[in-house]
């Protein structure tokens, strides 16, 4: 049975406020930490043995988790005395593996959603006989992302970080955060420094002639590393587009916790979640957003796109489009909030203290 590495200990900068106190793979998306689902996905293809490589906010995964017998799953769990970037945190973790030299190891980065064939990438690996295997996937605009061109038999070409000129962008393919290694090649990366496997350990394997393979795989995709995204994702596993096993309840328009207390004429739509003990007041229409537990919505607010921290307090008729709001913030009645805008935790707006039309 292969067994997988999952890579959790990023700080989640992009993210902020939500990942201050929160690290990004413990963020709830449809009601439970966004890790839950790649746990899940993971079990449900077969693997067994996972081991989590944390580092940022690292004490908060074992308490949650635990063995990992309630997902069918025994889990390991390795801390970064200093953060060791990717490649530095996989090859801190390849004393827990059991694998052979020459057996396959997954390798999950902690914040992608997708509904990627798991046992396809294994299969592609071990019949096209490589020591890397990446999952691509094809994106319109690339920029943001690594792109690895290959040849007609998915071998892989290049390497090419954050392509910015019309020159660079030789293809839509991009690095999809999910790899398998042969086990030796996770041994021979440096040991206690930070290793970027992005940067170093792909580009040097390359270099000296090993044999990686790319299969791209145009399924259900997305990278949760910005608000936009993360919102996004939680709604599309409540609407049933993005596959997972671990979403409680059964996919629809919405999903409320059962401890969640929400208006009779309230209105949830777009694959809204309301968080454990949160509370939505009457005719409140919240659209494609991410209420976390214990928050407030007081009644005639308009929430669209948007992410309301744990225990953040919305006021009466307040209109927030794309907005995040930290843990605990407090945003008066009749403001505007619109995209893009982060308030932090626990900060305080008055009412009708920002608004971006003039009519009140
Ligand atoms: P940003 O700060 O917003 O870029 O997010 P991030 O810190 O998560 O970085 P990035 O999205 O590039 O990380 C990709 C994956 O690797 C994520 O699952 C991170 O949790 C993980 N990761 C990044 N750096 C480290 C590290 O130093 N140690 C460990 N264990 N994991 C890491």
């Amino acid at each position: 049975m292969t067994e997988a590495i999952l890579l959790v200990g990023g700080k989640g900068t992009r993210l902020r406020p939500l990942t201050v106190n929160t690290p990004k793979p413990m963020v709830p998306a449809a009601g439970v930490p966004f890790l839950t689902h790649q746990l899940a996905r993971a079990r449900a293809a077969g693997v067994e043995h996972i081991v989590l490589a944390t580092s940022y906010l690292a004490e908060v995964f074992e308490p949650y988790f635990g063995d990992g017998s309630a997902l069918g799953l025994h889990l390991e769990y390795v801390t970064e005395e200093e953060p060791l970037g990717t490649g530095g945190a996989i090859r801190n973790v390849a004393s827990r593996l059991r694998s052979a030299p020459d057996e396959p190891v997954l390798i999950f980065n902690g914040d992608i959603l997708t509904g990627l064939d798991i046992r396809a990438l294994v299969a592609t690996h071990e019949s096209s006989g490589a020591d890397v295997s990446l999952h691509l996937t094809r994106v319109e605009d690339p920029r943001a992302y690594g792109l690895v061109p290959t040849d007609a038999t998915g071998r892989v070409q290049a390497f090419l970080e954050k392509p910015q000129t019309p020159e660079e962008i030789v293809t839509d393919q991009i690095n999809a955060g999910a790899y398998v290694f042969r086990r030796s090649v996770i041994d021979s990366i440096p040991q206690g420094r930070p290793v970027s496997v992005e940067r170093e350990t792909f580009p040097e394997l390359l270099a000296s002639g090993a044999h990686l393979q790319g299969m791209v795989d145009s399924t259900y995709w997305l990278d949760l590393g910005t608000p936009q995204a993360f919102v996004r994702g939680s709604a599309d596993l409540v609407l049933g587009r993005a596959p997972s096993p671990a979403v409680p309840g059964r996919c629809g328009d919405s999903l409320v916790l059962p401890s969640a207390g929400v208006a009779p004429d309230a209105k949830l739509t777009g694959g809204t979640v309301v968080g454990a003990d949160a509370v939505v007041g009457a005719g409140a229409r919240i659209s494609g957003s991410t209420v976390l537990d214990g928050a407030v919505i007081e009644p005639g607010a308009i929430v669209t796109d948007s992410l309301i921290g744990a225990g953040a307090h919305i006021g009466a008729r307040s209109v927030l489009t794309g907005a995040v709001i930290g843990d605990g913030a407090r945003v008066g009645a009749d403001n505007e909030l619109r995209d893009g805008i982060r308030i932090w935790c626990e900060a305080r707006l008055p009412d009708g203290a920002v608004r971006f039309s003039s009519d009140q």
